[in-house]
């Protein structure tokens, strides 16, 4: 989704919002922007569609001079990708210019009334509509607070706001509803940032902006007020993150580094929450005696945290004897769900933006629920808003596709499946032991696969041309095999379909033919035969197997074009291995397509809009 920045220091300006822009690229974008307030009345514009090698190209022609700016990446929604509908958006006299990233709803009425009041519009934007509502209130109120507070009193939908008024040549104004939005702190310079990660090279420290907020950015100076502009104080959030942690560090994509830091995702995540074999998850924070009384948990996410959540609602149910609802939080919202009593609600969430996971938060909360985010971006809008938050330790994730921020929240899952079974005492001490050193040992098996990855791209290469993929698993394969066919379609664009294996032949095995490549996940031993049936229903149909089992199962073996037998484990923990070859398998037939790995069509990282 859009990506906005904003500088005001003693540097030029436009060289440090390119590079801040750079650190955004992976939220998705067509087009992009930036606007520099300088010594001359009018705010310099300029902006482009296409990719910000074509913007920074601009800049270096026009060589903007200023020490204030505002950047934006604009991920279409409103108004084709072209040059007009990027941002920033500004007023006739170019004196008041702005970014955007949400949907004003209410564009529609909002621009009726301000070209019967005599506005020109040069986009097809619903954003457009504010900078002009900006400028009929600063022309009346001559306060530039003002003038914010008033036009966002009119506008109806989720924004973060960067703005630049050319009498105020000191301060970038910011607001946000709904979008996210940070304010970085620096040595007699500040920051604005959609995400973290734009702003690492400058600083740690950061304010996050709330819902009905506008802050006031100087230089040595950042005051926050209430949409009354009643002032407001504000803590800043330390972030750890290394920076170099969103850098490439020599791999060829963002994807590939982070399919090979999985090991430490898992290892960061997990091994400080086990001390002399118990885990410590007081960010749990439920009494025992709620955990015993618990009658259901909800999960509720989107994407691949919806695929973990799918895996965690088997792990939890058969270690834990709880029933567990897993919902795609754009359905769970809508649809009026029943919560009980003694539940409580998982939103999962790598980015802790995506809005319809956040909506689905706030309804288990509206409900009385207590609420638990599983999140990797601290100080994110759902970690902020959940009652209790459980970090996954992933660090910045900057591909498109997910890799070590699934994995990470597989694990979380595991750490709540067994600490809920232990306290009500559905493993046994031995068995809660066992599986305890089990998870404790994955890191190690995930690199033993990462070593496989030049048989994976071998098979991979061959398969390029196929035009439909099939993955079917039961259970915990099922889930991974969701996960599988995702990581697929959204980096090859390779038609995809994942399905519970004993439900294929009630219709889409009618799609099967010679040659349809069908992935064949089996790793619960207790469903081995029933899976490698089904397989052996596509493979008469003409089918290639690609099959993902462990060393005992031969009769899949047998039959497969190509195959990776994982290393041993407890079949609870097998989506954490499985995963691995498919994120590699996906990732090598993009390569091999020549396509952009790391910033797919159409798609966005961060996801915060409905
Ligand atoms: C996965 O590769 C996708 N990028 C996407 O499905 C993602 O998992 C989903 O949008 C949820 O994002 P979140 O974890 O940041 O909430």
């Amino acid at each position: 989704m859009c990506g906005i920045v904003g500088y005001v220091g003693n540097l030029n300006a436009a060289p440090v919002l390119i590079d801040s822009l750079k650190k955004l690229e992976y939220r998705g974008y067509d087009s992009a922007g930036i606007a520099v307030l300088g010594k001359e009345v009018e705010i310099k514009v300029i902006k482009t569609q296409g990719r910000l090698s074509a913007l920074e190209s601009l800049v270096l022609d026009q060589k903007p001079q200023g020490n204030i700016g505002i950047g934006h990446t604009r991920w279409a929604t409103h108004g084709e990708p072209n040059t007009e509908n990027a941002h920033p958006h500004y007023n006739a006299s170019r004196t008041i210019a702005l970014v955007h990233n949400g949907i004003i709803e209410n564009h529609g009425d909002l621009r009726q009334e301000l070209t019967s009041r005599g506005y020109t519009f040069l986009s097809h934007t619903d954003t457009e509509v504010a900078v002009h509502l900006l400028d009929y209130y600063y022309k009346s109120e001559k306060d530039p607070k003002k003038a914010i507070s008033m036009t966002l009193s009119r506008v109806k939908g989720s924004y973060a706001f960067g703005i630049l008024f050319a009498d105020c040549p000191n301060t970038v104004f910011a607001a946000r509803k709904d979008s996210p939005l940070a304010v970085g702190l620096g040595q007699g310079e500040n920051f604005i940032a959609s995400d973290a990660p734009a702003i690492l090279k400058h600083t740690h420290d950061v304010i996050y902006i709330d819902n009905d907020e506008i802050a006031e950015i100087q230089k040595d100076s950042v005051k926050v007020y209430h949409l009354n502009l009643k002032e407001t104080a504000k803590e800043a959030v330390h972030i750890g993150w290394d920076p170099e942690a969103a850098e490439k560090n020599g791999f060829a994509h963002f994807m590939l580094k982070e399919i090979h830091e999985q090991p430490a995702a898992i290892r960061n995540t997990v091994f400080p929450r086990i001390t002399d074999g118990n885990i410590s998850l007081d960010e749990l924070a439920l009494s025992e005696d709620a955990i015993k009384n618990l009658r259901k948990i909800h999960i509720v996410a989107c994407g691949s945290a919806y695929h973990a959540g799918v895996v965690g609602k088997y792990v939890i149910e058969k270690l834990a004897r709880i029933p567990v609802e897993v919902d795609l939080a754009s359905e769970f919202r809508y649809r009026e769900p029943i919560l009980e009593k003694d539940s409580f609600c998982i939103a999962i969430s790598q980015s802790g933006e995506t809005a319809d996971t956040l909506a689905a938060l706030r309804e288990a909360k509206r409900q009385g629920l207590f609420t638990v985010a599983i999140v990797n971006v601290i100080g994110s809008t759902i970690a902020r808003e959940a009652d209790s938050v459980i970090h996954t330790h992933a660090g910045p994730e900057i591909s498109v596709a997910t890799t070590k921020a699934y994995s990470a929240q597989l694990a979380t899952l595991y750490l709540v499946a067994l600490r809920l079974a232990l306290v009500r005492a559905t493993v046994t001490k031995e068995d809660f032991a066992k599986l305890v050193k089990e998870l404790k040992s994955l890191p190690e098996k995930i690199e033993m696969l990462l070593a496989e990855q030049e048989s994976i791209k071998q098979f991979a290469n061959k398969c390029k041309e196929k035009k439909d993929i099939f993955f079917i698993g039961r259970g915990i394969d099922y889930a991974a095999a969701l996960e599988g066919s995702l990581k697929l379609k959204e980096i090859s664009y390779i038609h995809s379909e994942a399905y519970a294996a004993g439900e294929l032949k009630h219709g889409t095995i009618s799609l099967i033919e010679k040659g349809t490549l069908v992935v064949s996940l089996a790793t619960q031993p207790t469903l081995y035969e029933k899976t490698v049936s089904n397989t052996a229903e596509v493979i008469c149909r003409g089918a290639d197997i690609l099959a993902l089992t462990f060393g005992d199962n031969p009769a899949l073996l047998q039959n497969a074009a190509f195959s990776v037998i994982l290393p041993e484990t407890d079949p609870i923990f097998s989506a954490s291995l499985s995963v691995i070859p498919l994120q590699l398998f996906a990732y090598h037939i993009s390569l091999a397509k020549g396509l952009d790995v790391d910033k797919p069509r159409n798609l966005a990282k961060s996801v915060t809009v409905e």
